[in-house]
């Protein structure tokens, strides 16, 4: 296959490119290098004549339009600005990027005759789950935060391009993703790489806030055979099908990591906080024949090796250096 990633230099994007060029695929990654994106993340295969970066926005058609080819087998849409906290600081960027990059990436996409259009989302958008309700594809659309109004209304917009246009098109909302290379502003890498320079985690209000937890491997194996055999038109659930409270998730990572509850810090609630998010996946394992292969204390601990063993790549992050990559290991490879 030929795909078109967007946003690919970002933590699942990676992922994903990662296990379509071990799979024999040929990737164009179109990213605008934003803060998440971390081309040290596609050093494994950044040599592979299979994959090739474009620096590009998706909010640009002209940019779009320059780099994808004429009829390639799928556009896989991460690109995103995918941070709760930041969308309550300033919308504005969630808005472009969220909204109106969909809307020109399903325009470009049209006009190119891409086979299939798989549209990245999240169980975001469904807002807050009742102690036992599960969110199911069929279920309401209800955000809380910026971020999640973003990604909803370019659900919309993916679902109006089907409809009147015909674009063949997937929807997936992944649960909260963990895993390697993810930027330590998300819970689970800030969390461990606190823990493990003994500095206080924040715990947002009363800790209580349920999450359902997907290793990112799984979730890109899910994606692939969305990609490979889900029907045109439909949206698929993935998750980790056993959600657990913020403090249940910290307690157990301090007891891996073998450091004291007491780097604990109850901060200030998020506004707006979801209590509780609960993605039912069975319409997916039934149709495509996924379910997580991944248990949450098994990939939680393969996650902390992964960032003890790579101490350099988050101080890079945190330090802005990983930005240098781009400068050293790509200069003369990519177009603008
Ligand atoms: P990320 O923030 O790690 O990466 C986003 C990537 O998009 C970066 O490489 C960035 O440079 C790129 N990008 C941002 N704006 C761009 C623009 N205007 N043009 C081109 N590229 C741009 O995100 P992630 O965590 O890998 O999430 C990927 C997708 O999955 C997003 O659509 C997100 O909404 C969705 N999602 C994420 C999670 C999660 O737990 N991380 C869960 C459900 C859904
Ligand atoms: P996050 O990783 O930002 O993902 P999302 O908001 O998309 O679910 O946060 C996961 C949960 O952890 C969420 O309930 C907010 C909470 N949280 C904290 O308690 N402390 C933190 O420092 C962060 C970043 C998040």
């Amino acid at each position: 296959m030929q795909i078109f990633v967007t946003g690919g230099a970002g933590f699942i994007g990676s992922e994903f490119i990662r296990q379509a060029v071990a799979a024999g695929d040929s990737v164009i990654n179109f990213d605008k290098l934003t803060y998440a994106g971390n081309l040290e993340n596609l050093a494994s295969v950044v040599a592979n004549p299979l994959y090739s970066l474009v620096v590009g926005d998706v909010c640009k058609a002209d940019q779009v339009a320059a780099a994808m080819p004429e009829a390639c087998d799928a556009v896989v849409h991460f690109a995103a600005e995918s941070h709760v906290d930041r969308s309550i600081l300033s919308a504005e960027e969630f808005v472009l990027t969220n909204v109106l990059g969909t809307q020109v990436m399903l325009d470009v996409a049209r006009h190119r005759k891409v086979g299939r259009f798989l549209h990245i989302s999240t169980d975001e958008v469904g807002g807050d789950m009742e102690a036992d309700e599960w969110f199911r594809e069929e279920g309401a659309l209800e955000p809380s935060s910026p971020y999640a109004a973003s990604k909803t209304a370019a659900e919309h917009f993916v679902r109006a391009a089907a409809r009147t246009f015909g674009l063949d098109t997937i929807v997936t909302r992944t649960s909260n993703n963990y895993g390697p290379f993810q930027f330590p502003e998300k819970l689970l890498p800030l969390a461990i790489s606190n823990a493990l320079e003994d500095r206080p985690i924040p715990v947002y209000g009363d800790g209580l806030q349920i999450r359902d937890w997907v290793h990112v491997a799984d979730n890109c194996e899910a994606l692939r055979l969305a990609l490979a055999k889900g029907r045109a038109g439909e949206t698929y659930h993935i998750g980790g099908g056993d959600p657990m409270t913020n403090l249940d998730v910290l307690h157990m990572l301090l007891r891996i990591v073998g450091k004291p509850e007491s780097l604990l810090t109850r901060v200030t609630d998020r506004l707006g906080h979801d209590r509780r998010y609960a993605v039912h996946f069975g319409k997916t394992t039934h149709e495509l024949g996924w379910s997580p292969e991944t248990t949450f204390e098994a990939g939680l601990t393969a996650t902390i090796d992964w960032y003890k063993a790579n101490a350099e790549w988050v101080s890079r992050c945190k330090s802005g250096d990983y930005r240098k990559y781009y400068e050293t290991m790509y200069a003369g490879r990519e177009t603008v």
